[in-house]
């Protein structure tokens, strides 16, 4: 690999500096991608090997960043699993027939990945090859709870009622959609893995929308059930937005970094997490619309707090549509011109 600053800073080995990758980097602030939304609908881009590569790509060349983040989505996990998926413009996910009851629990299935999901892992191959050793490539998934919230919800939410009630009212049927998203995912990741993808990371992005009681019964067991099926074969990134409650469990999970968003001070996540875990994060997605010249003073503020070492510069979550490219250039280049 070219640029390994990824893989050592995830081996918790010193670096010269450390890397930067933002969440959803592949996405909507991008001029060009805007100008392939156009033609293609989204699981479209997602299901064509050739555009899944092009828009992975963009962000490497065009902002400069140190790791490829496959052009996907969590929710194709769920189609997968014979529950349909819209991607609405304007509106995001709408699944027309959420499960709600044992019946609809019992049309979705645990499917064979490489028959419903090969695209994603042909994407992966033309990736890496494209890459030719450039970057590590970085292949995701929705943790079991996250990707519950949008089977029960059927929509994007605030608070996710719908899906909450659910786990509350049927706790078994609950467990039972967990578990068979846990082993659907267990599948996809080490066919992911087996396609070359370097590091993977898990979404929590609802985790926080949990009780840290309730985390410990919805959420954190099927996550620690798919770092434990992925064991040494990949480093494992775990991003729960909200989850700092959970950070002591996620540092001794065998996890290679934790996510961490910007509710949660360095100080108070390294703590949290037992001191040693490489952690990741955790820029407040809207400063990137703070004034170039103050973007570059708070990144070097955040590493200085963090650390140069065993820690990614990242934001806290996906960046937002609005940020000008410049401002995201200007992230990127603050961490390479950093020097402690
Ligand atoms: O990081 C990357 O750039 C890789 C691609 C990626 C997408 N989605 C592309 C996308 C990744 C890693 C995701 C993860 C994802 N998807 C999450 C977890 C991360 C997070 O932000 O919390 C979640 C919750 C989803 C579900 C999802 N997909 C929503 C809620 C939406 C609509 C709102 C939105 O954020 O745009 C999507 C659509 C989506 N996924 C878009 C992109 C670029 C935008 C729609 C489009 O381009 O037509």
């Amino acid at each position: 690999m070219d640029n390994n600053l990824l893989l050592e800073a995830l081996k918790g080995s010193p670096v010269e500096r450390p890397p930067v990758w933002m969440m959803r980097q592949a996405g909507r602030y991008l001029p060009d991608f805007m100008k392939l939304k156009e033609k293609y609908d989204f699981f479209t881009r997602c299901q064509t090997p050739e555009l899944a590569t092009e828009i992975t790509l963009m962000p490497i060349e065009q902002i400069g960043v140190d790791a490829a983040i496959i052009f996907s989505d969590i929710l194709v996990v769920l189609q997968a699993m014979n529950i349909e998926v819209e991607m609405r413009d304007g509106k995001g996910p709408y699944l027309p027939s959420p499960i709600k009851d044992k019946a609809s629990l019992d049309k979705s299935i645990i499917p064979d990945v490489r028959e419903h999901l090969g695209y994603v892992f042909e994407s992966v191959k033309m990736i890496k090859k494209e890459l030719s050793s450039r970057v590590p490539l970085i292949g995701f998934a929705g943790a079991p709870w996250t990707l519950l919230c949008y089977a029960v919800q059927g929509q994007g939410s605030k608070n996710f009622d719908r899906a909450k009630a659910f786990c509350y009212q049927h706790p078994e049927l609950a467990k039972e959609l967990l578990q068979k998203i846990t082993t659907t995912t267990i599948a996809y990741l080490r066919e992911k893995v087996k396609a070359g993808a370097d590091v993977i990371q898990l979404f929590d992005s609802w985790g926080g929308l949990l009780t840290p009681v309730d985390y410990q019964v919805f959420s954190w067991p099927y996550l620690q059930q798919i770092i434990d099926a992925l064991g040494d074969s990949v480093p494992v990134i775990i991003f729960g937005k909200g989850c700092w409650f959970a950070l002591q469990e996620m540092g001794k999970s065998g996890a290679a970094a934790l996510g961490i968003d910007w509710t949660c001070s360095a100080r108070n996540a390294r703590y949290l997490s037992g001191g040693q875990i490489t952690l990741q994060g955790n820029f407040d997605p809207s400063k990137l619309l703070s004034p170039i010249p103050e973007i570059k003073v708070q990144v070097k503020q955040m590493i200085n707090e963090f650390g140069k070492d065993r820690y990614i510069v990242n934001l806290g979550h996906g960046i937002l549509p609005n940020i000008p490219v410049d401002h995201a250039k200007a992230f990127v280049d603050a961490v390479k011109e950093y020097q402690s």
